[in-house]
């Protein structure tokens, strides 16, 4: 029997997010007749999983995003998350990161999107909906004011960061070695050829040295789009900075892994 405790993350989903979306539109037209941003992202989701340079596939959760808070899960037993410094890079719903926030004591995770939208409609409010707003039990209980503040306080050390990999190294900021982050995650973000190196760039300059650890969760191959593991580790074979272990796989239709990278 599997006695694994079952992991309840909450998140908001595509429907929710086109509900907001209709509402702020006809808000929107009251004001202002051409203003249909939010609606075009909108339509983009009904044909179109990614548009590449416009959507990245954000507003929906991943497989390999619940690989890795799967994969996160398990190692939260061996690993001392405390005072780590997270990133979640191409975050869209963020799972991953919100697991180890709404898990974990004396933690920072910030998180990237390359869209605005993605990081309001989805990113933010799964932040708020797995911590400060989480749903308690149905009993009757009194609301712990304090355990809420220091949930509030945790949450006040995140940060949002939108916006394409290129510009991303200077926006973080990272001066110094101790600014840099302990672990870096990213889910389904590997898919592009065009993008691997850019993101990988970030990885290079944001993970702090010699310890720092990054987890890519992704498939083996996207079909139509030519990224993948395969590519990806070929980029990092080449630099001859980070050593490259899988340390997770899953059979599917199409292989399911993660990837581990530490300093050679
Ligand atoms: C397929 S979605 C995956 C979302 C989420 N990680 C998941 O697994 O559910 C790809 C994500 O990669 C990010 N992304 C793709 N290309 C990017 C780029 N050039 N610069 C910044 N972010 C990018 C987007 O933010 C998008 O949310």
């Amino acid at each position: 029997m599997d006695d694994k405790e079952p992991i309840v993350l909450y998140r908001r989903c595509l429907s929710d997010v086109k509900f907001q979306i209709a509402q702020n539109d006809e808000l929107e037209d009251e004001v202002n007749k051409n203003s249909h941003s939010s609606a075009k992202i909108l339509e983009l989701t009904v044909d179109n999983d990614v548009i590449h340079g416009i959507y990245e596939g954000g507003l929906k959760t991943w497989e390999c995003s619940l690989d890795l808070v799967e994969y996160l899960s398990i190692k939260s037993k061996e690993i001392n998350f405390s005072g780590k410094k997270i990133l979640e890079l191409g975050c869209g719903s963020a799972l991953p990161g919100i697991y180890l926030l709404s898990t974990q004591h004396s933690i920072c995770v910030d998180f990237q999107d390359y869209n605005e939208h993605v990081l309001k409609l989805v990113t933010m409010p799964n932040v708020l909906i797995n911590t400060v707003l989480r749903p308690q039990s149905d009993d009757i209980y009194e609301i712990d004011i304090v355990e809420e503040i220091n949930c509030l306080n945790q949450l006040k050390n995140s940060r949002f960061f939108k916006g394409d990999w290129n510009g991303l190294t200077n926006l973080l900021n990272l001066h110094s070695n101790q600014e840099k982050y302990d672990i870096i995650l990213s889910s389904e973000t590997i898919y592009n050829l065009n993008s691997i190196p850019k993101l990988y760039n970030v990885i290079k300059h944001a993970l702090k040295y010699p310890n720092g650890v990054a987890y890519i969760a992704a498939k083996t191959i996207y079909f139509g789009v030519g990224g993948g593991i395969l590519s990806f580790c070929q980029l990092i074979e080449q630099d001859h900075i980070f050593e490259v272990n899988v340390v997770y796989t899953k059979a599917a239709h199409v292989r399911r892994e993660i990837l581990k990278l530490s300093f050679l």
